[in-house]
Formats: C-alpha cells, structure tokens, sequence
C-alpha cells in the first residue's frame, strides 16, 4: 500500500497495457475506473480480478472519476475516445500512446506528419495538462514486479506542467517504479519516442 496520498485514477482503454497499469495502481492502493468502448459492463471480469480498488465506467465517467486521466488507447482509437469526453480542460492525463497499427503482417508506424506523436495526441484533448509516460516497457514487461535485481524499473516522464508531472511522478513511484522527469513535451518528449535513444521496447532501465 502506498504511504503518501490515494490517487483515483480513471484509465480509458482498458486493453493489455491499461489492465497492466490497473494492477499495480490498485495494488498499491490506489482507486481506478476502467473504461473501454463497449460500455462498462464488458469489463465485469476484469474489474472483478482487480478487487475492491476498481470499477468500470463509461469513458466520461472514468475521466471525471480520476484525478488522474491514462488514455491507454490504440494511436487509431485517439480521436474517438478523446471525443467521448466533453471536455478535457483542467484534466491531468497520463499518455502512453506510440505512433503503433496493428497489421495482419506485424506492427507499422503510423504517420505523424512529422510533429512528436504526444503533441499529435495533445491537440485533441485541449486544455489537458498532458504527461507522456510508460509508452517504453511492453504491457507484459510492464505488469510484472517493477523491482528487478534490486533496482526500481524507471518510467520516463514528460510534460509542461510541473504540478501535473508531480502528480504523476508520485503516482509512479507509489507503485515501486522510479519516475524520472525528461523535462517538456517538446524536449523530453522526443527522447523517448520509439525512435529516440531511450525509446523502443525496452526490458529493463533501472534505477539503482
Ligand atoms: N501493449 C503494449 O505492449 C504497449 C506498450 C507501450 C505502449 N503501448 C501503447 O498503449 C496504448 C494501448 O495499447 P494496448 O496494447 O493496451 O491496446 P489494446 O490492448 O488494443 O487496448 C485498447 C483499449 O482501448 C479501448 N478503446 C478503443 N477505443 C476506445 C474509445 N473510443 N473509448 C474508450 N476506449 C476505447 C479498447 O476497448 P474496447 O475493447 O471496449 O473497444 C481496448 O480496451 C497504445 O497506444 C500503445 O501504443 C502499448
């Protein structure tokens, strides 16, 4: 269980890397609410594996459930979850989204148009203090034990808002990873992209 503050956490798309952050939220403590397209009720089994910690809802409810918004969504799923919330502003929102499509023939990179895909994601969600986080470890890197050989797995965060960024650093280091601050969307951002020198899946970046 945590020591510092119970966060609720709302997290839309409740897929393989939303229902890996869920465990540990709830692990540690904290409340979600999941949500997916579907409405609530197809998230019964695993609401019901998460314990007492979770509940399902719709996309709107779960983002006025959390003082934390994680849009776990599919790059081609980001609009139509953005507008199935009416307003983003004020929200803090955790963004591990990578420019990923899933094709029959494996995994293709779609285009951004040359802008940083966070900032792509950013523009749909206005008003939103946006933080990019936990887009590097695959979903089922990221639900295991975040301490490894005595160190804690870090999670590379950026974004423009200093208190939003706090937030979700604590929220991360409740769970036993180790947040560390990259800096802005614009400068940090980039770092950490698939293409950046931190980026791609990654196994383990430790902090020891
Ligand atoms: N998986 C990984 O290893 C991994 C690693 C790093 C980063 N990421 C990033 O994390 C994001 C999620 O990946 P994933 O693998 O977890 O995808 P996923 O397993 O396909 O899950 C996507 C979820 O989004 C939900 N969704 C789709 N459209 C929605 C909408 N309009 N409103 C609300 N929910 C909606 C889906 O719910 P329904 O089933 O109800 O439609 C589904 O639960 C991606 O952007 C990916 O780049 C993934």
């Amino acid at each position: 269980m945590c020591d510092g503050e119970v966060m609720k956490v709302g997290i839309i798309g409740a897929g393989r890397l939303g229902a890996a952050l869920s465990g540990h939220f709830t692990r540690a403590g904290h409340q979600v609410m999941m949500a997916g397209s579907r409405g609530p009720e197809k998230l019964a089994t695993l609401v019901g594996e998460l314990g007492e910690n979770a509940s399902a809802g719709t996309p709107q409810e779960a983002a006025d459930f959390g003082d934390i918004v994680v849009l776990a969504v599919q790059w081609d799923q980001k609009e139509s979850a953005a507008a199935a919330v009416s307003s983003w502003q004020g929200r803090i929102v955790l963004v591990p989204i990578n420019p990923l499509r899933e094709t029959p023939s494996g995994l293709e990179h779609a285009d951004t148009g040359g802008r940083p895909p966070t900032e792509v994601v950013a523009s749909l969600l206005p008003g939103a203090l946006v933080v990019k986080g936990f887009n590097t470890y695959p979903a089922q890197v990221l639900a295991e034990d975040p301490v490894v050989n005595g160190g804690r797995r870090i999670v590379l965060l950026a974004g423009d808002d200093l208190d939003a960024k706090r937030k979700v650093a604590e929220l991360v280091d409740s769970t036993g990873f180790q947040a560390v601050d990259t800096g802005s969307l614009a400068e940090g951002g980039p770092l950490f992209d698939s293409g950046g020198p931190l980026g791609g899946p990654r196994k383990d970046l430790l902090a020891l």
